[in-house]
């Protein structure tokens, strides 16, 4: 593709920063490749071809999906060593037998007797084994068989003497960090995580079930890890290929680390509420994030003379906000409400100086939920010093 100005693109547009993305990426494999853990990214966040390209470094080879949907995108696209890192919904159990008989590797996530039921219901072709990971929950309190619940050990066991179906690893996901601010608070669920997964490994040893590998990761735990990470199999993070705006909050990164945007124009001046409208609205960005920022559901990217993004806190941030001009802080303006297609934008005091933003001018909004917002896009358009290089296609469905 011949590179296009920015300004050029149609609005609202999904931006990617590749040097930002290439640079997330590396920092993540080569802190991993340090402590001698395989990272097995996720790709959930991006669902492209080209980002999964970049976090794989090339291999296209072991990586982590959420839906079937992704894992046979992947497939389709030479990938392999896929881990299906969701509870194995009996109703995908056909699909996920198709692609374990067509790739070398593919694994499924378990967490009940019924879905293993399912799997022993259907013998693999080809000499192939169902790779199976027991889904544990560490505390995260979403999906997995309690830790702690003698059911966790009987289902393993279960896993381990059936036929044609192996116990390959254990996965504990720690969402549990998203509540987290700071890296302190962030490593303590890291370390309890690490612990409760290793202490279950150690009752698995003893009940003579030794091999199989085990696996944690978020992108709060694996930007931050305890030393002890360094005896599991794998980590799993997705999101810090992106970033956003709750991972620079938790304190995953800083904001300056964020490798999206999406790019809306000002269309509408309303001086007698104070407003402007932006061709922002929720199909663009979500309303993931509820709108709690200081500056709304986004936040607007700054003027540099104003303050270093990268210097700003969680706490500094309800002080200071991003406008694309160097006015008063009292006017920073904050996205306070999307329909599906709109979004209002107003000052948190003051009036509105409206020659700052023309119709027709351009905003660039850091997401609060990088996932969620790249979600709501068919086409990203990936910038490489200040230029559109690239667009790449996400796959979608389950
Ligand atoms: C099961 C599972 N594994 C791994 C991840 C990746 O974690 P993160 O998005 O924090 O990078 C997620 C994210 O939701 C997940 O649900």
């Amino acid at each position: 593709m011949l590179s296009k100005r920015v300004g050029d693109l149609c609005t609202p547009a999904f931006l990617v920063d590749l040097e930002k993305v290439k640079q997330n990426a590396r920092v993540m494999q080569e802190r991993f490749q340090k402590m001698g853990v395989q990272l097995r990214p996720h790709m959930k966040t991006h669902k492209t071809v080209e980002c999964g390209d970049i976090m794989t470094g090339g291999s296209r080879c072991c990586i982590t999906v959420s839906t079937v949907a992704e894992a046979t995108f992947y497939a389709d696209h030479g990938f392999d060593d896929i881990l299906y890192a969701y509870p194995l919904p009996l109703d995908k159990v056909e699909r996920c037998a198709q692609l374990s008989e067509r790739l070398s590797l593919f694994h499924v996530l378990v967490d009940s007797t019924a879905a293993l039921h399912a799997l022993r219901q259907r013998p693999l072709q080809g000499g192939k084994i169902w790779r199976v990971w027991l889904k544990l929950d560490c505390d995260n309190g979403r999906a997995g068989v309690l830790y702690s619940e003698p059911l966790a050990l009987l289902l393993a066991k279960d896993i381990w003497q059936s036929e044609r179906v192996e116990l390959t690893g254990v996965y504990a996901h720690c969402g549990n960090t998203y509540h987290c601010s700071g890296v302190e608070q962030i490593q303590a669920i890291a370390q309890q995580t690490t612990t409760l997964i290793l202490q279950f490994m150690e009752k698995l040893k003893d009940a003579g079930i030794d091999g199989p590998k085990c696996s944690i990761g978020s992108t709060p735990s694996c930007s931050h890890p305890v030393p002890d990470m360094a005896v599991l199999s794998e980590v799993h993070p997705g999101n810090y290929v992106f970033y956003d705006v709750q991972q620079s909050l938790i304190g995953s990164c800083s904001l300056d680390d964020v490798a999206v945007r999406v790019l809306t124009r000002v269309i509408g001046h309303y001086p007698h509420r104070n407003q402007l409208l932006v061709d922002c609205g929720w199909t663009a960005l979500s309303l993931d994030g509820h709108g709690r920022l200081p500056s709304g559901y986004a936040v607007i990217e700054g003027h540099p003379d104003l303050r270093s993004e990268s210097q700003l806190s969680a706490s500094s941030l309800l002080i200071y906000w991003y406008v694309p001009f160097p006015i008063s802080p009292l006017h920073f303006p904050r996205l306070v409400s999307m329909t599906q297609e709109h979004g209002r934008v107003e000052p948190v005091s003051g009036n509105l100086d409206y020659s700052k933003f023309p119709l027709g001018s351009a905003l660039s909004l850091i997401p609060y939920h990088a996932c969620a917002t790249a979600a709501m896009h068919p086409v990203y358009f990936v910038l490489s010093e200040g230029a559109v290089v690239d667009t790449w296609k996400p796959t979608r469905g389950w």
